[in-house]
């Protein structure tokens, strides 16, 4: 598939976008872990997210679509099944990570594998902790990437110090931390995404967070509940970063989901001189959401790192095609991180805006950028990563002609009917 950009003066209307990612996996994971019914309303029919179903279904439980909300019949702590085949996680490292936690405290034997991206993404660490907490998984590279052998079982609870700010690592230790009797406990660098947190003191897990340590009382059995899934922040980032970027943009984005450890992108955008309002703020299943409001500007550079990176690590990719337009230098630090993702996003968006015309200064945590530069319509690759095909959108917006980006049927991973809500604009 290949997605055509056409340039637009500015963009204005109001729009949705679909379910938050990281919440629709929780959701299913908490709900197969629960006693009773989860009713899920507003799940991201992503394919990352239906990895996840898919799973937890091989592992004996019932999940089942009605009227458009995802209803699992939960089995309880220790419900889940040896899966009777190699559990797939596609292109999603959450459902690797977080489920790599659950596998190694369960006694059955699992090969956990995914697409050609993520084979090559690093597992080892996930694999070490819960290796210290007396797991057996075995694999490729010294058991760093997948596929990996589980053989689960018994673990020791942890006092973990994660040496990234990964939302993925912690909740992988959190959830093996579900399975022992003791207080499993992870401290991380700087504070990553909290959702899972929020998930587990809904579910009245008892949990203690001070500042950069969360920790979990396993053993402690928990029942079905519903989960209303806001819309993905991370989606809402693509139109919300085109809106700021463009003078005359107004653009209204409902029902997005505002957790503050997801939302630094607000307040970068809002320092390089966009105008941004929250309406409408309310709390579900300890998850805040908001109508969100942005008119565009001329936009300035802005230098970023330090504690914020974790806070807007899914948004560089776009961050880096607006802050092309913006007046002055940018210079974004702190962020290898973006060099295991789904693709180096990096390299990848320095690589194709480069086609563009872009000229950016490649760091190794990070990039430079000194605005504004005129783009041109040019035809660009997706590396087959949802985020980057997304932003190059973002970036052909704004571009002398027409740009095409080829490969761009991953947008589906996050952003199901992208396209569209493009073309509502
Ligand atoms: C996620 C955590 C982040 C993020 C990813 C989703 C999650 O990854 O980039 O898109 O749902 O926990 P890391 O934990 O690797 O930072």
């Amino acid at each position: 598939m290949e997605l055509i950009i056409q340039p637009k003066p500015c963009i204005q209307g109001k729009i949705n976008v679909p379910g938050d990612k990281s919440i629709s996996h929780r959701a299913v994971i908490f709900g197969s872990l629960a006693q009773g019914v989860t009713e899920i309303e507003g799940f991201l029919w992503g394919e990352d997210c239906t990895r996840t179903i898919a799973c937890f279904r091989e592992m004996g439980i019932n999940i089942n679509i009605i009227d458009e909300k995802v209803v699992i019949q939960g089995k309880g702590l220790n419900g889940l099944q040896e899966p009777g085949n190699v559990l797939d996680a596609g292109n999603s490292g959450t459902t690797a990570r977080l489920l790599l936690g659950i596998l190694a405290g369960n006694p059955f034997y699992s090969v956990l594998t995914g697409d050609s991206s993520l084979r090559n993404r690093p597992m080892g660490r996930v694999v070490e902790p819960l290796a210290r907490m007396g797991a057996r998984i075995m694999g490729r590279k010294n058991s760093r990437l997948l596929p990996l052998t589980v053989m689960g079982g018994k673990l020791k609870t942890i006092d973990y110090h994660s040496p990234v700010a990964s939302a993925q690592v912690k909740s992988c230790v959190l959830l093996a931390g579900l399975f022992d009797r003791g207080v499993t406990s992870v401290t991380e660098p700087s504070l990553s995404r909290d959702h899972t947190e929020r998930m587990l003191q809904y579910f009245d897990i008892p949990i203690q967070k001070k500042e950069l340590r969360v920790e979990v009382q396993g053993n402690h059995g928990f029942t079905g509940r519903p989960i209303k899934v806001p819309g993905d922040f991370s989606s809402a980032a693509f139109f919300l970063t085109a809106a700021a970027s463009m003078p005359g943009s107004d653009l209204t984005i409902l029902n997005v989901g505002v957790n503050p450890t997801r939302t630094g992108l607000l307040e970068v955008l809002s320092q390089m001189g966009a105008d941004i309002t929250l309406m409408n703020e309310r709390i579900n299943n300890m998850e805040p959401a908001a109508d969100i409001r942005v008119q565009g500007a001329e936009l300035k550079g802005v230098t970023i790192g330090g504690s914020l990176i974790p806070r807007l690590i899914d948004e560089i990719p776009v961050l880096t095609a607006a802050a092309l337009l913006a007046r002055g230098k940018t210079e974004i630090r702190d962020a290898s991180e973006l060099r295991v993702k789904e693709s180096d996003r990096i390299s990848t968006m320095i690589e194709e805006l480069g086609k563009m015309g872009a000229v950016i200064e490649s760091l190794p945590d990070g990039l430079k950028i000194t605005g504004p530069q005129r783009l041109k319509g040019s035809r660009c690759m997706s590396h087959g990563d949802h985020r980057v095909a997304m932003a190059l959108a973002v970036a052909g917006l704004s571009a002398e002609g027409h740009t095409q980006i080829a490969d761009s049927q991953c947008v589906d991973i996050s952003f199901p009917g992208f396209e569209e809500v493009l073309n509502l604009l």
